[in-house]
């Protein structure tokens, strides 16, 4: 069985993202959102971003008008159940995530394989929900989704050869790079990444510098093509808290506990460049730093 028709549930940062590459690809791809107004919030993110790839000659007008055709969404999961391949990337939340998988487990036939994007996450909680372990996976997408290369394909201990395969074959189809990580939080990049970032954030508290000489020492002195205080605006920063969360409760270590000020920020609705107010202001031509 190859994957032919795609699900994507939620339609933010991230599943926008996810939906745009795979109708890109060639993918029939049905969107699904809470709300009509989130539908339309998706699509013009969505929309946007082909703008920008037509602005950078990755694509031509006729194959993004061949992209939107490919993209169906709704709001009721129940239109999922013709699905071959559904990927989850709605919030950063065990239970919301369970339940939703519980829930199409339920409606779709056997084939269809379930994937999450989650950032943090164990894969093995939300496959031990459902009857089909053998057919879950992680694919977990970096943001942007059609301009990163990479994917994290992560294995549960029941995940089938089979589904890996099929999994690989969609993300080669993607145009992406795939890597294989084990099942444990925060995978490869999140591991190495969100330590790096609070840590950052920590410098920041105890005055070590400004923030934006904290990310022009990074881009300049390192290469990084962003600071750190500015990914984790870009990644959103009630995501970033999440995850750190996330995997502190994991390891226990003193490196993912998430800095009093990033929880301050998000408790101010301070959620970053979707918002257009993280650490810094994005409403005008260039970012500009916020009090912290
Ligand atoms: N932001 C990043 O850089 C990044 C990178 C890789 C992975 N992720 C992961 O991707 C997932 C989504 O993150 P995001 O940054 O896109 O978040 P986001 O807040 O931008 O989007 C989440 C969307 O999911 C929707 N949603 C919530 N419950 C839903 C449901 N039951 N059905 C359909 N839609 C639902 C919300 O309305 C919202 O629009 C998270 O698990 C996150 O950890 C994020």
């Amino acid at each position: 069985m190859t994957v032919r028709k795609v699900g994507v549930v939620g339609c933010g940062l991230m599943g926008s993202g996810i939906a745009e590459a795979a109708a890109r690809a060639g993918y029939d791809v049905l969107v699904r959102e809470v709300s009509e107004e989130l539908i339309g919030q998706g699509k013009q993110r969505i929309a946007q971003s082909m703008e920008k790839a037509i602005e950078r000659e990755k694509m031509t007008s006729a194959e993004r008008d061949l992209a939107v055709e490919r993209l169906s969404y709704t709001t009721k999961v129940s239109e999922l159940v013709d699905r071959d391949l559904i990927i989850e990337a709605v919030v950063e939340d065990l239970e919301v995530k369970r339940k939703l998988f519980v829930e199409l487990d339920g409606l779709c036939p056997e084939h269809t394989i379930f994937a999450s994007n989650t950032s943090s996450l164990a894969i093995t909680d939300m496959a031990a929900a459902v009857k089909r372990p053998d057919r879950f996976l992680g694919l977990h997408f970096f943001n942007p989704v059609p301009v990163m290369k990479l994917v994290e394909v992560v294995r549960t201990i029941a995940t089938s050869e089979k589904t890996v395969s099929e999994a690989l074959d969609f993300a080669r189809r993607l145009g992406k790079e795939a890597v294989a990580a084990k099942d444990q939080a925060g995978f490869i990049v999140n591991l190495l990444l969100v330590p790096y970032m609070l840590d950052a954030v920590r410098q920041l508290e105890r005055g070590a510098a400004s923030m934006e000489d904290l990310d022009k020492a990074m881009v300049l002195g390192c290469g990084y093509p962003m600071g750190p205080i500015a990914v984790i605006d870009f990644v959103g920063t009630d995501t970033a808290l999440r995850i750190a969360e996330i995997l502190y409760d994991e390891y226990r270590e003193p490196k993912y506990a998430p800095p009093p000020l990033l929880r301050r920020i998000v408790a101010m609705g301070r959620y970053g460049r979707k918002v257009g107010r993280g650490f810094y202001d994005y409403s005008g031509e260039v970012p500009v730093p916020l009090p912290v």
